[in-house]
């Protein structure tokens, strides 16, 4: 990345994980890089790290106690917060994914995240077990929603012994997530993004249902990105326990024929289509109007629903098409097949055989295969960092192939 830190004033949070001495390392990277940073200590940080380290390497005093009456900081944190440039949380904890969701303000670093109107990147570190609780993943995703850059953690070796996602990132990795919040990318600004995302349910009776597995998180993740690059996106969605991002237009839905509905009836004006649902391939004929009963037997008759993602592409005059394909075997061929035969511009592979990527994981790791013949396989990334591989991926075909409405 190009851009410097030269001179720009940073807030280093440090809160209290095993991980915090590796914010001594990171603090060395972020002056190195020109930042002058002034390092935050919450209490159970100063357990792990003692703040004469982060003094001597910043060369300024450390702040850790709002309520100390001795302390010049006590009434320094709004002053602080309006000059920053950026504040930077690594490691943060759960505890403070938390706080910061809920806005609470009980000790320096939580008042100053609530004053500080400057970009906010924290960086988790924290048991994988934990990264995965419902109560982070929605403090996460709130967070995001807000515009915070959250960092995904490392995969690895965690101080509990086991091995999972939840170490803190390497510190150039932090670097540059703080660079990027610095130097937003806009390069979808007044783009109109159409996203479809997260399962659709079928229904069978009132009570019962036929859907999948699909958590929605790829297309949630690629609605943010793209509202955050300056798109107006409208994401529609079937339902998940996911909380829409506040920038986008929200549309929920259930069936896949509400789905095709909302989707032609949002695309009209849109430059970019990404369909990422799981829509069912089919439906019941005739669902049921009153609960089924009983232990007996029971035939399903069941019909096609419309392919929503072909019917997009053949109505289309010139928006930028891309669908997603779930394969389990012969991903290559498979995919390419299917974006011939819908008639798309990108498609985007992934191998649902594999528990740990994709369908209902946190990770994917996809193939991304054009119209142009050309394929390109991404490294096993978090869905965030996915989504923005393939938004640059769009832009890049888009201006590799200016004559691209005339060919289809
Ligand atoms: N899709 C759609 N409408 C459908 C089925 C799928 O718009 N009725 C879209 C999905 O949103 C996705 C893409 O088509 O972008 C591929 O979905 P996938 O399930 O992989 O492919 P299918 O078309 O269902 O083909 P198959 O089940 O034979 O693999």
């Amino acid at each position: 990345m190009s851009a410097t830190l030269d001179g720009r004033e940073l807030i280093l949070g440090v809160t209290g994980s095993i991980a915090a001495y590796k914010a001594v390392y990171l603090l060395r990277e972020l002056t190195r890089a020109g930042a002058r940073v002034s390092v935050c200590l919450s209490e159970h940080a100063r357990e792990f790290v003692g703040p004469l380290t982060f003094r001597t390497l910043s060369g300024r005093p450390v702040l850790t106690d709002l309520f100390d009456p001795q302390s010049d900081a006590a009434v320094e944190h709004v002053a602080l917060a309006e000059r920053a440039a950026a504040v930077v949380i690594a490691p943060a904890t759960a505890n403070l994914l938390a706080k910061a969701a809920a806005g609470i303000a009980d000790d320096f670093l939580t008042t100053l995240l609530l004053a500080a109107r400057c970009p906010v990147v924290m960086a988790p570190a924290m048991d994988g077990g934990m990264w995965q609780h419902p109560a982070v993943v929605d403090n996460v995703a709130t967070l995001r929603g807000r515009g915070v850059t959250v960092l995904e953690p490392d995969t690895g070796a965690l101080a509990s012994g086991l091995s999972a996602r939840g170490r803190l990132p390497e510190a150039d990795v932090i670097v540059d997530a703080v660079l990027a919040a610095l130097t937003p990318q806009r390069d979808l600004a007044g783009e109109r993004v159409v996203v479809t995302a997260g399962p659709t349910r079928e229904p069978i009776d009132p009570v019962r249902y036929i859907s999948n597995r699909s958590s929605g998180r790829m297309g949630y993740a690629l609605a943010s990105a793209a509202a955050r690059r300056g798109a107006h996106v409208t994401l529609v969605s079937g339902p998940t326990a996911l909380t829409p991002p506040p920038a986008a237009t929200f549309v929920p839905v259930q069936t896949a024929e509400e789905m095709r509905e909302a989707v032609l009836q949002h695309t009209g004006a849109a430059g970019i289509v990404i369909k990422a649902a799981a829509v069912a391939d089919y439906r019941v004929r005739r669902p049921a109007e009153q609960k089924i009963k009983g232990k007996r037997d029971l035939t399903l008759d069941l019909t096609p629903n419309p392919d929503i993602l072909a019917e997009v592409a053949a109505r289309s005059t010139g928006a930028f098409i891309v669908g997603f394909a779930a394969e389990t075997n012969d991903v290559v061929a498979n995919a390419r097949a299917k974006l011939e035969a819908k008639g798309i511009d990108l498609l985007v592979a992934n191998d649902v055989s594999r528990r740990d990527i994709g369908f209902d994981a946190e990770d994917n790791e996809v193939l991304l295969i054009d119209r142009w013949g050309g394929s390109r396989a991404l490294p096993r990334m978090g869905k965030p960092a996915v989504a923005e591989a393939i938004l640059d991926a769009i832009l890049a075909l888009r201006a590799a192939h200016p004559a691209r409405k005339a060919v289809r």
